[in-house]
């Protein structure tokens, strides 16, 4: 039996050396379970316009789904001439319910075939990630509940500012994550759009209803309107390919914080022993390692999406075989990405904050904006008065104090209406329960962030 979907041409075989750069079954394997619910809307919208009898229909399905079962059981043998998935599944059909296999693929193109397969995967590898980066926000908002009013300074430049509390901290990212989900989820509604019938580029000429293979096949919402664009569009990979290295870029800013918290420097937070590696020649050693991990993984999430719009660039018009070449770089980026969140979730989940070290690294210093403040309240200019801090920053410098324990009589060198009053800024607690502007740091506006967070992610 000849397996081969194009042969009739071709007097001489393939090289062996090009079968190997050509066949894609290896990888395109993953499409299976897609591959085949495409075949079997194809298989009913062929009944529909009357190609094939109900009777061939319901071989075809029946013939699918037993292959389909053997894939998800292990069991599916693939033989040499298995060139591709496409190729693959309609040879083992036509072992299992006879020739009626051979028509299949009446009317039909791998090109609208497989833009249809990578479009099912790809809108099922969105709502998997969807739901990884929804745990990973859960665990962050459990943190944040826990630490709505714990004190830590905040850092702009990597230099102590202002301080802030140790949930806002974490809410912070617990936005991050969210964009980055309704940028996933906006994605999936250009990839909603249905290939299947624009043929191998020009559409098909056998009366097939492309309308009702929407209703066979839901995920999608409308089909495509020019067969041309149909066979060759790819930017809702490159779509995702950008949502998925963002997201990246996100998990390894939250990584290289952690890094630094985690330092026996700062030791705000003490990662768990499950989501740290020791060191083979130093025995005091605990590393960060999820979070180099993490920190690591962006780099390929953005290639693989490099990678994806120098394949496109320049493509000519419709399908070319360098489309292929879509395929691995996502299948990598969605394993590497839901790999990362699970372990990102986890890490968050099972650290430990340290308040009291995130308490003594405030100092007096980080509260010089609430002195201009202050000046402020009482009627001085804010360019006045930050220049007026400033010079009682220096002189605690100079004098090595800190700004509470200058003298009154400093105070009154730059403002000589202050009295003892003044010392009552020096209270981080207050600072930080001042800051009460929307989406600002003060406890209670964290409490109220984590309360909407809760109700949303909920739902
Ligand atoms: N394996 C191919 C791919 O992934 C399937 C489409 C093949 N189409 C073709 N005209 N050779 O793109």
């Amino acid at each position: 039996m000849e397996h081969k979907l194009w042969g009739g041409r071709f007097a001489e075989p393939t090289a062996a050396t090009m079968r190997r750069f050509n066949d894609s079954f290896r990888f395109d394997v993953r499409l299976a379970d897609v591959d085949i619910t495409g075949s079997i809307a194809w298989a009913g919208a062929l009944e529909q316009a009357g190609l094939i009898s109900s009777a061939e229909s319901a071989a075809l399905v029946y013939g699918l789904d037993l292959v389909r079962d053997e894939f998800a059981g292990g069991r599916f043998v693939s033989i040499e001439g298995d060139e591709d998935i496409h190729t693959a599944v309609e040879r083992r059909l036509r072992e299992l319910v006879g020739d009626v296999a051979l028509k299949l693929h009446t009317g039909r193109s791998r090109n609208d075939q497989v833009a249809t397969d990578m479009r099912l995967f790809a809108i099922k590898a969105a709502r998997q990630i969807a739901d990884r980066l929804e745990a990973l926000q859960m665990a962050l908002l459990n943190q944040a509940e826990e630490h709505a009013a714990t004190l830590m300074p905040g850092y702009t430049h990597l230099q102590r500012a202002q301080p802030i509390t140790f949930g806002h901290w974490c809410l912070a990212y617990v936005e991050m994550f969210d964009r980055d989900r309704r940028r996933i989820d906006d994605a999936t509604t250009r990839t909603r759009i249905l290939p299947l019938g624009a043929g191998a580029l020009a559409g098909n000429s056998l009366g097939v209803e492309r309308e009702r293979l929407t209703e066979a096949l839901d995920e999608f919402d409308e089909v495509a309107g020019n067969s041309l664009d149909a066979v060759s569009d790819r930017d809702y990979l490159a779509e995702l390919h950008f949502a998925f290295a963002l997201t990246g870029v996100h998990l390894s800013r939250l990584a290289e914080d952690l890094v630094i918290y985690s330092s026996t420097e700062f030791a705000f937070v003490e990662l768990a022993d499950a989501y740290s590696t020791g060191s083979s020649l130093m025995p005091q050693k605990k590393n960060p390692d999820s979070m180099e991990l993490l920190r690591g993984k962006s780099g390929r999430l953005i290639g693989n999406m490099i990678a994806l719009l120098t394949v496109l660039k320049g493509l000519p018009l419709t399908y070319n075989k360098d489309m292929q070449e879509d395929k691995e770089g996502f299948f990598d980026s969605l394993d590497t990405l839901d790999l990362s969140l699970e372990v990102a979730a986890a890490a968050v989940a099972t650290m430990r904050a340290r308040p009291e070290r995130m308490v003594a690294a405030l100092d007096d210093a980080m509260l010089a904006t609430d002195l201009a403040d202050e000046l402020v309240r009482r009627g001085v200019p804010f360019r006045e008065a930050h220049g007026k801090v400033g010079r009682l920053v220096r002189r605690s410098f100079e004098l090595r104090v800190p700004l509470r324990e200058l003298p009154l009589v400093e105070y009154q060198a730059v403002q000589p209406d202050l009295d003892m009053a003044i010392y009552t800024t020096f209270d981080f607690t207050r600072s930080v329960a001042r800051k009460e502007s929307l989406g600002g740091t003060a406890p209670q506006r964290v409490r109220e962030q984590c309360a909407r967070w809760r109700e949303q992610l909920s739902d």
